[in-house]
């Protein structure tokens, strides 16, 4: 089975609701399965403008996945547009996908709504999307609830190309939805999210990541009164303990006399025993940029010699270049 995973790089950090949301299940697919695992460079320009940021942002997804334990031996990790070959069959794909698809696509549609003005890059992401999963003959993907329909939409534009110019050019891929995917409280209650502003980004300086934390929401229940553990702190807490620990600490919680003090200071303490060896990884590779190119040059390299053939079927049987 071979898994592929996209990762926008839309921002110069990553959170723990990244973290526990979808990257701690991305690396652990990776440790069973063949992995291709690009960093989605161009679809962020449907959002970023700015050329240094995008380099930012691109390396700073590649140093995060290093970082948490990415095995570039195993699991291709690679630049989306180091293979411009993706655009190519993106052009091939969107000659047959309909607009109505894509009118219904929920992001387009969204900016629509809010009585923005899209561009025919939003427009066509799902077409670049189709094509980034088509192009490696990807069997899963791994993805959060937003993105099913995107994968929805790469199935029917694979059977009406397969349809147009031959059966089995394209592999139609799976959704695969976790289900033991954490959700993940940001420090106000609302799902963590960079937009909101209640993000705790895991490589912050140390006293940035205290002051989030600090900053959790709790209500006013005085601390001999029994606590709600569905509160984003002990929800937050969860993810750093075992179990056992967890059934220990939401005891003492629903019996009342602990304090949210006392469970944020443990919650300092275990996020960082928790990031800090990953935190000293991404130092060390920020530290040798040539090591993380030659990472992402190998991804690439080994990414190509299965998507080539892939397009070069799909041109031929387009009847695209000279006759063979
Ligand atoms: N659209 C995805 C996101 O925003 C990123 C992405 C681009 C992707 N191409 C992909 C994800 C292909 C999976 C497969 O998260």
């Amino acid at each position: 089975m071979r898994v592929l995973s996209g990762i926008q790089p839309s921002g110069d950090f990553l959170h723990i609701g990244n973290y526990f949301g979808a990257m701690r299940q991305q690396l652990a697919l990776a440790e069973q399965h063949e992995t291709l695992l690009f960093i989605a460079d161009y679809h962020s320009m449907t959002t970023v403008r700015d050329a240094a940021e995008r380099r930012a942002f691109t390396r700073a997804v590649a140093l995060d996945y290093l970082a948490c334990g990415l095995d570039p031996k195993r699991t291709l990790l690679f630049r989306q547009s180091d293979m411009p070959e993706v655009c190519e069959l993106a052009w091939l794909l969107s000659t047959v996908t309909p607009m109505g698809l894509l009118e219904r696509a929920h992001a387009y549609k969204d900016r629509i709504a809010q009585g923005q003005a899209a561009d025919h890059g939003l427009f066509a992401y799902p077409v670049l999307q189709a094509a980034d999963i088509l192009l490696y003959h990807a069997d899963c993907v791994p993805v959060g609830q937003d993105q099913k329909q995107h994968i929805e939409m790469c199935r029917d534009i694979a059977a009406r190309f397969n349809n147009a110019y031959g059966e089995n050019l394209l592999k139609l891929p799976d959704p695969y939805i976790p289900e033991d995917v954490a959700v993940v409280p940001g420090t106000d209650g609302r799902k963590m999210s960079k937009s909101y502003g209640n993000a705790i980004a895991m490589f912050a300086a140390p006293q940035e990541i205290k002051k989030a934390v600090m900053g959790i929401v709790t209500d006013s229940t005085p601390v001999e009164d029994p606590k709600d553990v569905s509160a984003p702190l002990f929800q937050l807490w969860s993810l750093f303990a075992k179990p056992d620990e967890r059934e220990a600490l939401f005891a003492r919680a629903k019996a009342g006399g602990l304090g949210y003090g006392e469970v944020k200071k443990d919650l300092l303490a275990r996020l960082t025993d928790f990031f800090t060896p990953m935190r000293e990884r991404r130092a060390a590779l920020e530290r040798d940029p040539d090591a993380v190119e030659d990472v992402l040059a190998d991804g690439v390299r080994r990414a190509r010699a299965i998507g080539a053939p892939v397009l070069a079927a799909c041109r031929a049987a387009a009847g695209l270049g000279r006759s063979a």
